[in-house]
């Protein structure tokens, strides 16, 4: 396919609708980057949109089941009037996309392009060509066609960026289809982080998020042996503001890291770290390597070395076979650790993976039942957490207004607990929104904390 032409993308509007994990939404804003630099515009509906493009997750049943939903019932919502196509293009891409590849555009026959996690960037190229008159196209590759990172960008936050360290997984968790739809790891090198640290400094970023699937085998592919720590440390120097990572694998955290979160001031006091489950037993079923007790042992050296950190998890109930002798265990982890966050999900059959082919006779209302229990001790554990932040100042930095309220402002604490504070008469909101300000905690809540803002000059109006 040969380069699109930029004049055919002039006068066109997009909107890109993202589904799934920060991998989904960081390759969003690179497709956002593609299309805004052949000249086509962001618009924030569909409505307005003459291409859709969905990226697409399959992670679980229900994320599935919910984008069909979705995408079938787009064929009833209008073309706006001054739109210069006469149709207007759908595209499916993400994790989905790249599952299904051509079998979508039997299932959906107002989808014009489909394409995979491993060629975002054919997708202007496939665009065009549909809007040369060609009919309907899928195209996916096997093995990725380079990192997303080397394409345009448009981030969704000026002061927040996503830097994604390795793409795919090697893990091969049994209930799992990411490595199936992310293939295999793959690691970008050091200097090319460090130096996208670097430019996202000096243009005023204040947040990075170092992404993979499993951050901590970091360079295992191109060095031999991982090099988390080194990279972490290196990107920590360029002087950002807030340093976090995400996700790590518990089997593969090692003392450097733990120690890092203790000497380097930068990196953010909050470790998402899955245990996925605390029976022994389900957790070799799912392959994942490790032991409560060495899940609990790294909870501890973690709170030695940095007093206060925030710790969440994902924790998947109802794998097949799991008694409740086994989600007893898990519900004993939780209550023991006390997450300040704790992403439960139902167990979701995915056709491929090998937990799929174990038989499961556990009925879904005894699932249901352990999962409504689970989140109880989840939402004290949380509740718990915050109450400790209460009567402290903490830095937060801001991301916006508060959805209920506009003349609230809403951030983060170095926890990663969001904040909500009022905008004092007199301040300027843009003073206030990308900077980080210091906030009197005064109510603490299960999901998120209240303050007041405490004078900062930079914070006042002009
Ligand atoms: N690489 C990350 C996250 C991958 S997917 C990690 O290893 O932690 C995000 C979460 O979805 C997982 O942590 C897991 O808890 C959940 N998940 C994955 N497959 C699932 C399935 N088949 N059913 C239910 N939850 C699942
Ligand atoms: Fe899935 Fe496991 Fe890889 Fe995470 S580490 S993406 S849960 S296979
Ligand atoms: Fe979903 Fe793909 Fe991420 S399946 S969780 S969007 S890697």
């Amino acid at each position: 396919m040969g380069n699109p032409s930029t004049s055919r993308f002039w006068g066109l509007t997009f909107h890109v609708q993202t589904f799934g994990c920060q991998m989904n939404k960081h390759d969003s804003e690179r497709v956002a980057g593609m299309l805004e630099a052949l000249g086509a515009q962001s618009v924030a509906t569909i409505e307005e949109a003459d291409i859709v493009v969905f990226m697409t997750c399959c992670v679980r049943e229900a994320a599935d089941v919910r984008l069909m939903g979705q995408v079938a019932s787009m064929k009833n919502i209008p073309l706006r009037g001054e739109s210069p196509l006469s149709k207007r293009i759908v595209a499916i891409g993400g994790c989905i996309g790249q599952r299904d590849g051509e079998k979508l555009l039997v299932q959906l026959p107002h989808v014009d392009v489909v394409f995979g996690t491993n060629n975002l960037a054919s997708l202007p190229g496939l665009i065009d060509a549909v809007l040369d008159g060609k009919e309907r196209i899928a195209e996916t590759l096997e093995e990725s066609d380079g990192f997303p990172t080397d394409l345009p960008t448009v981030r969704e936050q000026s002061w927040a960026a996503w830097l994604p360290i390795t793409i795919g997984c090697n893990n091969f968790c049994t209930y799992c289809i990411v490595p199936y739809v992310r293939g295999r790891e793959k690691s970008r090198p050091f200097d090319e982080i460090v130096a996208e640290a670097q430019r996202y400094v000096a243009s005023g970023v204040k947040e990075i998020t170092l992404l993979g699937q499993n951050v901590n085998s970091y360079g295992r592919d191109l060095y031999g042996e991982p090099r988390f720590a080194e990279i972490l440390h290196a990107v920590a120097d360029t002087g950002i503001e807030r340093l976090r990572f995400a996700t790590s694998h518990p089997k593969d955290l090692t003392d450097a890291v733990i120690e890092a979160f203790g000497t380097v001031d930068n990196i953010m006091p909050a470790l998402h770290l899955p245990a996925q489950h605390g029976s022994d037993r389900i957790l070799k079923a799912m392959h994942r390597s490790y032991t409560s007790k060495h899940y609990l042992e790294l909870v501890s050296k973690l709170r030695d070395a940095c007093p206060g950190i925030a710790l969440s998890t994902d924790i998947i109930v109802g794998f097949p076979g799991e008694t409740e002798e086994d989600f007893q265990c898990t519900y004993n982890l939780v209550k023991e650790v006390g997450y300040s966050q704790v992403f439960t999900f139902i167990y979701s059959k995915r056709e491929g993976t090998p937990a799929a082919k174990i038989e499961d006779n556990t009925p879904r209302e005894v699932i249901q039942e352990r999962f409504d229990r689970l989140r109880t001790v989840v939402e004290q554990g949380a509740y718990d957490f915050n109450q400790v932040q209460a009567g402290k100042t903490v830095p937060v930095l801001f991301e916006g207004f508060s959805k209920k309220d506009g003349n609230v402002v809403t951030g983060r604490s170095p926890e990663n607990i969001t904040v909500h504070a009022p905008l004092p008469g007199g301040w300027s909101a843009d003073g206030v929104i990308g900077s980080t300000l210091p906030v009197k905690i005064d109510e603490a809540r299960t999901w998120y904390l209240r303050g007041t803002l405490m004078a900062g000059e930079s914070a006042r109006g002009n």
